[in-house]
């Protein structure tokens, strides 16, 4: 059966994850690839906010490499603790930066991006596999909503990762 996403017309951001989680929970389940379910959750997640860059980045070897996203070609690999992604991974926490500018390192794939959020995505033995990374042409666009709803987003792919 074809899946679709659709969100009613809400400004509200906390009320269009609130429509979007369930949905994602539905559009997954039963999907035992995980790469399969990374791209689909990108494009969920990207046509929902029509962010500049919505994608991930997996934990392979001592690099991240380049994973499902929707948007603008970018970097392919980004070493530990390089850049936001690199540091959410290193840190094994959730980066929210209001100023990509102001973020010492920031690799700067897109000129167009202002602020940026990364997620790390763990697999069933806690184990940081992935990272989350969206980036925003609008300065502070995310937040404590925006990392909370994510996070649950990205728990739905560990059982899909070891
Ligand atoms: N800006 C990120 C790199 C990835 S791109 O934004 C898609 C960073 O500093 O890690």
């Amino acid at each position: 059966m074809a899946h679709s996403i659709t969100l009613g017309v809400h400004t509200d951001r906390a009320s269009r994850y609130a429509e979007l989680v369930p949905q994602v929970r539905s559009l997954l389940e039963g999907e035992t690839d995980g790469i399969a379910a990374m791209a689909n959750l990108a494009a969920a997640v990207h046509g929902a906010f029509d962010w500049h860059w919505t994608g991930f980045y997996r934990a392979i070897g001592d690099e991240l490499v380049l994973g499902p996203f929707q948007g603008p070609v970018a970097c392919a690999r980004i070493a530990l603790g390089k850049g936001v992604c690199g540091t959410a991974w290193k840190e094994e926490r959730t980066m929210v930066v209001p100023d990509v500018d102001l973020f010492p390192g920031h690799i700067a794939c897109s000129a167009l991006s202002r602020s940026e959020i990364v997620v790390p995505v763990r697999g069933k033995s806690g184990r940081v596999v992935a990272v989350m990374d969206i980036d925003s042409v609008v300065a502070d666009d995310f937040g404590p909503i925006d990392a909370k709803a994510l996070e649950e987003l990205c728990a739905m792919l560990s059982p899909l990762f070891e």
